[in-house]
């Protein structure tokens, strides 16, 4: 089928301004959107530029915006769109433009290690391991699941505003989820501390859309929550 391609174009070094390109090309149903953004560098413009790895939604480098919404180009078919609909694809919001569908990442990944995203032990470690049972395993499994794709920072309308862009985002707040509930982990006071602020957890603004958009499909405003739950309930055991 004949599927048609818009596609923001923006060269720092070479454009004033961003602009976007149209593409026509020939494509099975079963190609990935991903397939198709190879077949227009490989044949049509070498000068595109986007990042991606392992195309099977395990890497996390093909975060980009299409029709609107930010996902995975290795997890969108063609057989999703109508043939001869314009698909428009662009680069994550929030973030800035390296080139064409390149964002710079560098800030999320900040974010994401100031919430020290690692076991945190004090005790030593046993003979054998640090056990956990399967249910207290299950507590954090959906976390797990993030490939740090950014799409839900992306699609947060709190990291979109100006004003409120300081918020540490979705992804970075699964990652505490994973480790504030992890029943080995032992920095649970550390975490708080570094969670309950407004850039912290407090700046949810529970908008659901990190949920909408999360291409492993975290139920990533319901952990925020659970944090937020999880604060209170150490501000009580302090009193
Ligand atoms: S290319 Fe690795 S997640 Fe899409």
């Amino acid at each position: 089928m004949i599927m048609n391609f818009r596609i923001f174009r923006y060269d720092p070094e070479k454009d004033d301004e961003p602009y976007y390109r149209d593409y026509e090309i020939e494509a099975d149903p079963k190609d990935r959107i991903l397939d198709c953004l190879n077949r227009i560098r490989a044949e049509k413009d070498p000068t595109l530029s986007f990042r991606m790895s392992c195309g099977h939604g395990v890497c996390g480098s093909d975060g980009m915006r299409i029709n609107g919404a930010s996902a995975l180009a290795c997890q969108k078919l063609v057989r999703d769109f109508k043939e001869n609909e314009e698909v428009l694809i662009e680069p994550l919001q929030v973030f800035r433009v390296v080139k064409d569908l390149i964002v710079d990442l560098d800030p999320f990944f900040e974010r994401y290690n100031s919430i020290r995203p690692y076991l945190i032990t004090k005790n030593p470690v046993p003979d054998k391991e640090r056990f956990q049972s399967v249910e207290e395993h299950r507590t954090f499994e959906d976390a797990i699941r993030c490939i740090l794709c950014a799409c839900c920072t992306a699609s947060c309308p709190v990291n979109q505003d100006k004003a409120t862009e300081a918020y540490i985002g979705p992804a970075s707040l699964v990652r505490a989820f994973r480790y504030l509930f992890d029943s080995r982990d032992e920095g649970s006071t550390e975490r708080i501390a570094l969670l309950d602020n407004k850039d912290g957890a407090w700046g949810c603004q529970t908008k659901w859309m990190c949920t909408k958009v999360c291409p492993k499909e975290i139920p990533v405003t319901k952990e925020i929550f659970e944090i937020k739950k999880r604060i209170l309930e150490s501000r009580k055991g302090k009193k």
